[in-house]
């Protein structure tokens, strides 16, 4: 239950990479039929994730993750004297990446939450500037899975002239994504996308760049990528990342009740009231926010969430406190407190995050081990221990 982190990769998404490694190994540039093959293997799989997005072919650049699309994003488009505004709870791809550029003479404001981890549009208009430049917001948040209103928030960006650029990386695969000239998305300039978090290959990623957005590359080199990614494509990756997106628009348009994200959704509710309704003093970060389907984020006060990873580790059942990137660091989740959670409380909080083969079952299995660890954990915990105490 840590699919925030990293996703299986699918069979089919292996068997369809397999030949590019062994038989079909060519350079995609190389004029020969080997880098033919290559290339048409490349332009297929660009194809394939154009559709998903509902985007031009042309307008995907494909990168080595998320990280490198957003580096890309904020990088490719900003320059000294203009202004960047982001917010307090993006993945630190974003909020490192806007932090050196704040070194670099670039103009950063980071925008605050509501205690639901939303970012409101007023909020937004009134950081705008007339040097503004570039707005990146995380589209569905990896530790509490929030949606933000990106449609509403990109439109606002547009009015001000300024561009769009966000973090889909855990939106893409789970919410339908509409790029289209007239689409719900059609103020999004730029969107950063990985591949292991739809069932792709690690070390995959596209960034999406509309037409007509002028781009810096991030590496000097070839002419790769309509020269915005210079290096010789990961072809076995690019055409996982190509069956992964043919996989996930079939999964999104999916309604069979044992498929599809109104099921994923279903088990998700399931864990989480289960979880709710057996253990005291736990509740739901983010609660009554619209959340990408496989996502809950529950607090369990008097509990370290690192001792309980551990815990329910050892019972075979992985998720995550904080962010996968963040785990082994002491520091509570940034995204917990800029949503005003004490510094405890978002410490005690741990993130589960179901993948699309997480079975009923497997959630049964998850509320039988969960309630026993944090009860045994609590046993351990001075404040529980007094709470008790001074009940008795
Ligand atoms: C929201 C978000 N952005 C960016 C990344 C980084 O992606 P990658 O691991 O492909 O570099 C992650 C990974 O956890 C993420 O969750």
């Amino acid at each position: 239950m840590d699919a925030n982190a990293t996703t299986p990769l699918l069979p089919e998404v292996f068997d369809a990479m397999r030949p590019f490694w062994i038989e079909h190994f060519g350079n995609a540039s190389s004029i020969h039929q080997q880098g033919q093959y290559a290339r048409a293997a490349v332009d297929h799989a660009r194809e394939s994730v154009a559709r998903l997005l509902h985007c031009r072919a042309t307008e995907i650049v494909f990168t080595s993750g998320g990280t490198e699309s957003d580096n890309l994003a904020l990088t490719g488009v900003l320059e000294p004297g203009q202004h960047l505004i982001t917010t307090t709870t993006e993945h630190h791809a974003v909020l490192h990446t806007a932090e050196a550029l704040a070194t670099r003479g670039i103009e950063v404001t980071f925008l605050p939450c509501t205690p639901q981890g939303l970012i409101e549009p007023a909020t937004l208009r009134a950081a705008l500037r007339p040097n503004t430049r570039l707005v990146s917001i995380i589209f569905a948040n990896n530790e509490t899975g929030t949606i933000q209103p990106i449609a509403e928030l990109a439109a606002i960006t547009h009015t001000a002239g300024a561009l769009f650029h966000t973090d889909a990386v855990q939106a893409a695969g789970k919410l339908p994504i509409d790029l289209s000239p007239k689409g719900p998305l059609q103020h999004v300039d730029l969107l950063s996308v990985s591949g292991h978090k739809i069932y792709a290959p690690q070390g995959t990623g596209i960034l999406f760049v509309r037409r007509n957005v002028r781009l810096a590359p991030l590496f000097h080199g070839g002419t790769h990528e309509r020269q915005r990614r210079a290096g010789t494509e990961n072809v076995p990756g690019i055409v996982g990342l190509g069956k992964a997106a043919e996989l996930a628009q079939q999964w999104l348009t999916e309604d069979a009740p044992h498929d599809g994200p109104t099921h994923l959704a279903a088990l998700r509710d399931r864990l989480e009231q289960g979880i709710l309704a057996t253990i005291p003093e736990s509740g739901v970060n983010g609660a009554g926010t619209p959340r990408v389907c496989n996502t809950t984020n529950l607090y369990f006060d008097h509990v370290e969430a690192e001792a309980l990873v551990i815990a329910l580790d050892l019972k075979g059942l992985s998720v995550s406190g904080g962010s996968a990137c963040q785990s082994g660091a002491t520091e509570p989740s940034h995204v917990l407190t800029a949503m005003g959670l004490s510094p405890a409380r978002a410490r005690a909080s741990v993130r589960f995050s179901l993948s699309r083969l997480t079975t009923a079952d497997e959630v049964e299995a998850a509320l039988t081990i969960i309630p026993a660890a944090v009860a045994r954990l609590r046993t351990l915990s001075p404040t529980w221990q007094k709470q008790t105490a001074a009940v008795a």
